[in-house]
């Protein structure tokens, strides 16, 4: 049975950064402790950046050793990776470049392939060698970092996309409605088996999804894919700012600072 949800609820994005950088940290410490290295999966999108410049802040960027942490993403949109699209541009200029992050510890979805099924069953290859999974297990990750989108997606698992349904592949080609279509994702499979899944959503166009996932009031609520995001044994934090989480009940609404 999945752990209810921690929902977790700030003014501003300053005090929502802060805490999403500590629960980097915490996880990170406890991985390091625990296995000797850290394994997380950076989301795409935009708001990832914020947690970005938190993390390599004077506050925050001597408070972690980054040098045991392998860095994987949880999707990658069909451009080179010096595209300002590219979720792995993203995170090399704001995150990777200031804390010195070296190429080794750090494992790109390769989104400018040709041949986008190959490079799907490339990335799992190169998943299952990296956390020394066996052919048939799923590899379990430390944490997962998420977004969300107005229709619901995750990653890059969107509304009826049949990588919804597969139980088998660790990393799927899928098809957006909007932006670069072509998408490489992390399916269900491997973001459920994760110890700590972490969605990172601020702003005020999120709010109804919010509210429609976390307080479902119908069936298609209840199978948009982020809805689907169930971790097997993990924890699943929503970190919300004020505006996101405008729409839930009062009940659910408890700020945090
Ligand atoms: C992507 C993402 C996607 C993203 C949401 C939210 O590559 O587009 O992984 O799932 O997280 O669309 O995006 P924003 O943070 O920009 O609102």
């Amino acid at each position: 049975m999945a752990r209810p949800p921690e929902i977790r609820i700030f003014h501003d994005m300053q005090s929502w950064a802060a805490a999403a950088a500590e629960l980097v940290h915490a996880v990170g410490q406890e991985a390091v402790r625990a296995n000797g290295r850290f394994f997380i999966a950076l989301s795409g999108g935009t708001t990832p950046e914020i947690l970005y410049r938190a993390l390599t802040s004077p506050t925050f960027a001597d408070r972690f050793n980054w040098s045991q942490t392998v860095f994987f993403f949880s999707d990658e949109r069909g451009v080179p990776p010096e595209d300002p699209q590219s979720n792995y541009a993203l995170a090399n200029k704001a995150l990777f470049g200031p804390l010195k992050i070296t190429p080794s510890q750090v494992y790109r979805m390769a989104g400018e392939s040709c041949d986008p099924q190959a490079a799907a069953h490339e990335y799992e290859q190169q998943l299952r060698l990296a956390t020394k999974a066996s052919p048939s297990a799923r590899p379990s990750l430390d944490l997962i970092l998420l977004g969300l989108g107005e229709d619901g997606h995750t990653a890059s698992l969107f509304p009826g996309s049949p990588a919804l349904r597969d139980n088998r592949s660790l990393i799927a080609v899928t098809q957006s409605p909007k932006g670069p279509p072509t998408r490489l994702t992390m399916t269900l499979g491997v973001i459920n088996r994760a110890s700590v899944i972490l969605f990172l959503i601020a702003g005020t166009g999120k709010a109804g999804v919010v509210r429609a996932i976390l307080d479902p009031k119908t069936e298609a609520e209840q199978q948009l894919p982020a809805a689907l995001v169930e971790p097997e044994g993990g924890r699943l934090i929503w970190l919300l700012d004020q505006a996101a989480a405008s729409e839930l009940p009062t009940h659910q609404r408890q700020m945090n600072t």
